[in-house]
């Protein structure tokens, strides 16, 4: 993205002079305050608005897209919910099949495929949620809020699993949250927005290699680090 602006006909001005870029193998995790454009940032990234300046430029061959609720469908099953990506893209039923399996596999719910949602927990609608994202064998994973209705034990259990399914899949992902921890845990780089017009007001590095323990949370690095973001979001906000 290069000095992207996005201004909607009501007059509302969500982006003002967005620039940034996204490498394969980078997570980068976007914080500011609500109502400053995230969602507008992905929904921009993914194409389902277009932006009113500047440029976007996107080579991914697949991306995928998750929201903040689990956003399934409630007659189906979990695995069901998963193939529909198949389904919807003409893979021959047994191609679908085994790649939904796979998918449930590597976000833990082996085991829950026949469930369905009403019969599964919070976190493991998100589950299900994810393994819908990855199934399709995406390069580039938005993630728009996707633990912030999950209480807080489900939500570090969630963080843990996508960084070390980040690790094993290697896509690069943009991901929205409100809590600097959940950014400063799970990215490479943690993107600062200030207040509408949401523009990029800091940029911090993350330097710890994958996967990365739980307990990294209570280290003195951590502290140092999510205090710089929080430092920053408060100088904008
Ligand atoms: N389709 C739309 N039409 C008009 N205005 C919109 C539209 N979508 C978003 N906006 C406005 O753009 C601004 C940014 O909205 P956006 O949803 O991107 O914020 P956000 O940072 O994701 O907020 P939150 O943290 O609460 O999810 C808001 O003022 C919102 O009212
Ligand atoms: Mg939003």
């Amino acid at each position: 993205m290069q000095g992207v602006t996005k201004r909607f006909p009501t007059g509302t001005v969500a982006l003002t002079d967005v620039s940034m870029s996204l490498d394969s193998g980078e997570f980068v995790t976007v914080v500011g305050p609500s109502g400053c454009g995230k969602s507008t940032l992905l929904r921009l990234a993914s194409g389902l608005e277009t932006a009113t300046g500047g440029s976007i430029e996107v080579s991914a061959r697949a991306t995928s897209y998750v929201f903040q609720d689990a956003t399934l469908l409630e007659w189906r099953t979990a695995l069901r919910n998963v193939e529909l990506v198949g389904e919807l893209r003409g893979a021959s039923r047994e191609e679908r099949r085994s790649r939904a399996r796979a998918a449930l596999d590597l976000v833990g719910l082996t085991g829950f495929e026949s469930q369905h949602p009403r019969q599964l927990s919070g976190g493991m609608r998100m589950r299900v949620s994810l393994a819908r994202a990855l199934v399709a064998e995406p390069d580039l994973a938005l993630f728009d809020e996707p633990f912030g209705a999950l209480d807080e034990i489900t939500r570090l259990q969630m963080q843990t699993e996508l960084q070390r399914i980040f690790r094993q899949e290697r896509f690069a992902g943009l991901f929205i949250t409100h809590s600097v921890s959940e950014a400063v845990y799970l990215s490479t780089r943690v993107l600062v927005m200030s207040g509408r017009p949401g523009r990029i007001v800091a940029e911090i590095p993350i330097p710890w290699d994958y996967p990365r323990p739980p307990e990294l949370r209570y280290s003195a690095e951590f502290g140092e680090i999510t205090g710089r973001v929080s430092t920053a979001l408060g100088e904008h906000s």
